[in-house]
């Protein structure tokens, strides 16, 4: 079974206990989404990857003029279906996908999003040409990711045997350096990077990065 087949069914399986789920830390949340409305522009195409149930893309979808937000997992797009339409949100659509794969033209979309999911990807490579296919020249890429050799070390001890037992999905380990150099590398210039966290120290960076 391929890597994404297998994160696939360990998303699904995490789905409702997902979205039931509290956001852990709501004012570095709120910062984010503030942050990228920056970016944003009413005649925006937009392109989420890694949606989850979509909560982020319903949030932002009226800053944009449609949100086509993707993910592996069906569980995941079913929950963000069912939010949307009880939203009454018609300008957010959700398919079950991933930008390696997408089915959309080059240069379909102004604006790339991808919210707590590159570490989550082995094939990141993959990834980021999907998303530098699909952007317009110029488009940009907005992200927020947990750098996980920044985190606690224990973490890193206690995922390979949950892996075994399929209770963690792939995981990958970078800082914050490491991950900019691949998003660099994959043709991208950063144009900002920030962290959002409200309390202590926050291993997550948010990098905008402009197709070059
Ligand atoms: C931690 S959740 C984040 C969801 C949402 N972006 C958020 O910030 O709440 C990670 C999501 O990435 C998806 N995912 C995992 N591996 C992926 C991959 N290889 N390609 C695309 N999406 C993936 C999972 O199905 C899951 O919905």
């Amino acid at each position: 079974m391929s890597s994404n087949s297998k994160d696939a069914r360990f998303w699904d399986r995490m789905a409702r206990k997902y979205a039931a789920d509290p956001i852990a830390d709501m004012a570095g949340y709120e910062r984010t989404l503030d942050v990228t409305r920056g970016y944003l522009k009413a005649s925006d195409q937009a392109y989420e990857f890694g949606c989850g149930t979509g909560t982020t893309a319903l949030k932002l979808a009226s800053s944009v003029a449609r949100l086509t937000a993707t993910d592996i997992s069906s569980e995941m797009i079913a929950i963000a279906r069912e939010k949307a339409a009880a939203q009454g949100c018609a300008n957010a659509v959700f398919e079950v996908g991933a930008p390696d794969a997408a089915p959309w033209p080059d240069a379909s979309f102004d604006v790339a999003l991808g919210f707590n999911v590159l570490h989550l990807i082995e094939a990141r490579g993959a990834a980021y040409r999907g998303v530098h296919r699909l952007l317009k020249p110029g488009g940009l890429f907005i992200s927020k990711t947990p750098c996980l050799k920044e985190a606690n070390p224990v973490f890193r001890l206690i995922l390979p045997p949950m892996q075994l037992l399929g209770r963690a999905p792939y995981v990958a380990f970078f800082n914050a350096p490491e991950l900019e150099r691949e998003v660099v590398a994959a043709g991208f210039e950063i144009v900002e990077r920030a962290r959002h966290g409200s309390r202590g120290k926050d291993a997550r960076i948010f990098l905008a990065a402009r197709k070059v």
